[in-house]
């Protein structure tokens, strides 16, 4: 015990949110390692910049080997603003705006993520984000493939009414123009894409928390993983 026990304090914990686009993970994510003081990593941000790459430098998109390129050579860097909003990364230097968070990027980063070459091109680049004291990381795979040691594994899931509803809401209220049945669309088209493909496709780790977040708000689904965090220990190294 006493051995477990010391290996455990060396190690930095990792608490790993994944689930389908619209669930609520960036959210859930920024609220559980503001509280904590632990790291974040957006993976989705990291394949959605490789998709703005590789439009930058034309590279075509059933091009794996230089997407990977595109993915190895990636110059970007994550600030956090003070509270718990994570600052738009920098690309190269620059800030790169809206386009990252468009319906447009996330369809080309879910294309993408599915060659193998471009995930193993972004494996040590998350995995540095491991960092005293601890990290939370979302995205499809945090649980089941980047951290499969993960103090803490939750897999959200919610329908994909629900999940259109959120997004059409989000853009609406950032003034952004949008209509429901095309939303709905594009999510239920890109889940089936991440879900299917052959290399790393988002399913829960078979450790992981279930929870359906359909019927519940974003604070109760903190206080339930606020709860397992404490059940289970965790605190920063
Ligand atoms: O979470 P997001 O919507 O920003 O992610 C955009 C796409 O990137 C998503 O549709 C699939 C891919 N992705 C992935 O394959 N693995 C991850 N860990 C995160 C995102």
């Amino acid at each position: 015990m006493s051995g477990a026990r010391g290996s455990a304090a060396a190690r930095v914990p990792v608490i790993a949110i994944d689930g389908p686009s619209g669930v609520g993970k960036g959210t859930l994510g920024r609220r559980v390692a503001a509280h904590l003081g632990f790291h974040l990593l957006d993976s989705g941000a990291l394949y959605r910049l490789v998709a703005l790459g590789a439009e930058a430098r034309s590279v075509p998109l059933d091009d794996a080997e230089a997407l990977a390129r595109v993915a190895a050579e990636l110059d970007v860097e994550f600030r956090l603003d003070a509270g718990e909003e994570l600052a738009e990364p920098l690309l190269g230097g620059q800030p790169v705006g809206e386009a990252l968070r468009s319906e447009r990027c996330g369809e080309i980063a879910s294309r993408i993520a599915g060659y193998a070459q471009v995930r193993t091109a972004l494996l040590a680049r998350q995995r540095a984000f491991r960092r005293p004291p601890g990290l939370v990381a979302d995205g499809r795979d945090m649980g089941s493939v980047v951290f499969p040691d993960a103090e803490l594994k939750i897999f959200l899931t919610a329908s994909v009414e629900e999940r259109a509803q959120r997004r059409y809401k989000q853009l609406i209220a950032k003034g952004i123009g949008a209509s429901l049945a095309p939303l709905l669309g594009e999510i239920a088209a890109r889940d089936k894409r991440d879900r299917e493909r052959s290399v790393a496709p988002m399913k829960p780790a078979s450790d992981a928390v279930v929870i359906d977040t359909t019927a519940i708000d974003i604070d109760e689904v903190f206080e339930q993983v606020m709860k397992i965090v404490s059940t289970r220990g965790i605190s920063g190294s």
